[in-house]
């Protein structure tokens, strides 16, 4: 996303751990400035935070990461971690892109869920509960907003190959889903951004994804949870 926006010429603030990485980065594209912070700590939160107030167009909450495996089974600190960056970040740096754009009346903001936020996920539980948490967020902050100038979007992706999988012990995936199940990161960001400059809502990248979240819409939820954990299984 930050490529693409780079590519469009955006002045573009791109934020992670990986000082190194976000150097090429900025060196790649001369529009992109590195903010080096951790969205898990406070004091991350914190300079991102205070860079948003400054004022910004638009922002994007991407970073998040899973955990697969059995809920009992899985380290309880990863997990807390998980949450502080999928939800408490997340909320933190929605709040203060709201509180930017609502007085001058324009900006966006793009957070980025999953398609896994539209029914319980066995197998990656944590996960899917911090996602329906952002998709929830969303599309009440996007009705909260309606008529304002100001547009919340969240990006509900499918499978994506990205790190996230290794990052999320998720790499059995990789052979579990067939390619047609597979986009590109470039395709899912393509989307959102189109998606967040229309001003919708809710915004599901792909023919697939779009179909199974129309079709989790009109399912009875007993039968989508029973699916859901026959399909993590395989
Ligand atoms: N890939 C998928 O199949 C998929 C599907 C649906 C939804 N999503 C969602 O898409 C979003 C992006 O994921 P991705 O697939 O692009 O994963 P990714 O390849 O692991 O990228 C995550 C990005 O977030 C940054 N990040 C991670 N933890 C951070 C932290 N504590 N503080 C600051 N930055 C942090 C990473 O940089 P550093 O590591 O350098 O910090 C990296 O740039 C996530 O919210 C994910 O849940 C992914």
């Amino acid at each position: 996303m930050v490529q693409q926006l780079a590519n469009a010429g955006v002045p573009t603030v791109a934020v992670a751990r990986r000082g190194d990485r976000l150097q090429l980065l900025a060196e790649s594209y001369p529009s992109v400035s590195p903010l080096v912070a951790d969205l898990e700590t406070d004091a991350g939160v914190d300079a991102v935070a205070a860079r948003v107030a400054d004022g910004v167009d638009l922002v994007v909450n991407n970073a998040g990461f899973g955990t697969s495996g059995k809920f009992y089974e899985l380290d309880p600190g990863r997990l807390d971690r998980e949450v502080a960056l999928n939800v408490r970040a997340l909320t933190r740096l929605s709040h203060a892109a709201l509180a930017a754009m609502a007085p001058v009346g324009r900006g966006y903001l793009l957070n980025v869920s999953s398609v896994v936020s539209f029914q319980p996920a066995p197998g990656l539980a944590v996960y899917a509960a911090t996602k329906a948490y952002v998709t929830s967020l969303g599309e009440s902050l996007h009705e909260e907003a309606r008529g304002t100038g100001v547009h919340v979007t969240t990006l509900c992706p499918g499978l994506t190959r990205t790190e996230f999988i290794s990052v999320s012990n998720s790499s059995g995936y990789q052979d579990s889903y067939p390619e047609f199940a597979w986009m590109d990161a470039d395709q899912v960001a393509a989307c959102g951004l189109r998606d967040v400059a229309r001003g919708k809502a809710l915004s599901v990248p792909g023919v697939l994804y779009k179909a199974m979240s129309t079709a989790v819409g009109v399912t009875p939820r007993g039968l989508a949870r029973r699916l859901s954990g026959l399909v993590q299984r395989t």
